[in-house]
């Protein structure tokens, strides 16, 4: 057994014990309070399994890059609330909720700036690869962010065009921890990129349980709103399915439902949630979900030869494909 294997554990101190520090208190604390809540460190765990199957080792340098790609991760949700107005996040009230929107934008603002810091500090003989990758990516999820803004206003959305958002917003930063993570340890960019291929599956099935968890999953779990997105009328797969395949007087509530304010959001939450059910939309989400699924583990299998970090990885690829949280 290895000594420096990757556990929740070993990520979870790394990230207590270096808080962020400055002035004025209240920005500090607003930055430290969002990355203390916990959630499911997804992203810093695949970076590391990455680095320690290339390197056969972790070291204090992997962390660091681990802990950048976890503060972007806030950086994006702080500000992913104020845009759709979210009152919690993992179970406690959201940055702006708790503080004020301008301190969260700040908040994120130096989420970020701490990120790339965080990068710029490690000593990795690659790190100007290291910083590209990142700032690809970074902006990538601004880009995919403004589409998800943009697809409610749009008069008609393909599948193909939600897709390429959430590969956008969310696929592409599970992608990139893991090329980050395996170039930092000294991969070659073909196995890099191997793992790139594992991660965007993994992040769009992620994405996918995202949007089905937001609507018929509980708050109590996700620590989210319940029926946030219908709330927001956003417009997912469930939407664009349920649009295509109900009948002419289910679609033209559906429709009213999103195009209309609404005076009972229970009501409105429960009526949509009938409705992507008796479309089949639910289940047509979690077929695609498992296709992404199926290809993240034929990536995988190319990606990583090493037998145990390999089953690290398929433990915590099970866990997050039947995820309630
Ligand atoms: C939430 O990510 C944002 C999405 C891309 C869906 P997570 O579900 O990984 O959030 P935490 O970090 O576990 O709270
Ligand atoms: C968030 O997508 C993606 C980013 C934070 C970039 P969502 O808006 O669906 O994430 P949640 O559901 O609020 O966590
Ligand atoms: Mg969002
Ligand atoms: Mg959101
Ligand atoms: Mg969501």
């Amino acid at each position: 057994m290895r000594e420096n294997i990757v556990t929740s554990d070993n990520f979870e101190q790394y990230l207590i014990s270096h808080p962020f520090i400055g002035k004025p208190q209240n920005l500090y604390n607003s930055m430290n309070y969002i990355m203390q809540l916990g959630g499911k460190r997804m992203r810093p765990k695949l970076l590391l399994l990455a680095y320690q199957c290339v390197a056969n080792e972790l070291n204090q340098d992997a962390y660091k890059l681990a802990l950048a790609i976890e503060t972007f991760h806030n950086f994006s949700l702080v500000h992913d609330d104020i845009i759709d107005n979210a009152p919690i996040r993992r179970g406690k009230n959201t940055v702006h909720k708790e503080w004020s929107v301008a301190t969260a934008i700040l908040s994120g603002d130096n989420l970020l700036v701490k990120s790339i810091e965080l990068i710029m500090n490690t000593s990795f003989a690659n790190k100007d690869k290291l910083l590209n990758e990142f700032l690809m990516l970074s902006q990538q999820v601004c880009e995919g962010q403004q589409i998800d803004l943009n697809l409610p206003t749009q008069e008609i959305i393909t599948e193909e065009e939600y897709l390429e958002m959430i590969r956008l917003k969310t696929a592409v930063l599970p992608a990139a921890a893991l090329r980050m993570g395996a170039m930092a340890a000294g991969a070659n960019s073909e196995n890099g990129d191997l793992y790139y291929d594992f991660g965007l599956n993994l992040g769009m099935a992620f994405q996918l349980q995202d949007d089905y968890l937001d609507c018929f999953g509980n708050s109590s779990e996700t620590g989210k709103l319940e029926g946030g997105d219908i709330i927001e009328n956003k417009r997912t797969i469930m939407y664009l399915h349920a649009l295509k395949n109900l009948n002419s007087e289910d679609k033209d509530k559906l429709q009213s439902w999103y195009d209309n304010p609404a005076h009972d959001n229970d009501m409105k939450v429960k009526s949509v949630r009938d409705l992507f059910k008796k479309a089949g939309s639910d289940n047509y989400l979690l077929k695609l979900k498992a296709e992404f699924e199926d290809c993240a583990l034929s990536n995988l299998d190319k990606a990583c030869h090493d037998s145990e970090t390999k089953q690290q990885i398929l433990s915590l690829f099970e866990l997050l494909k039947t995820r309630t949280a």
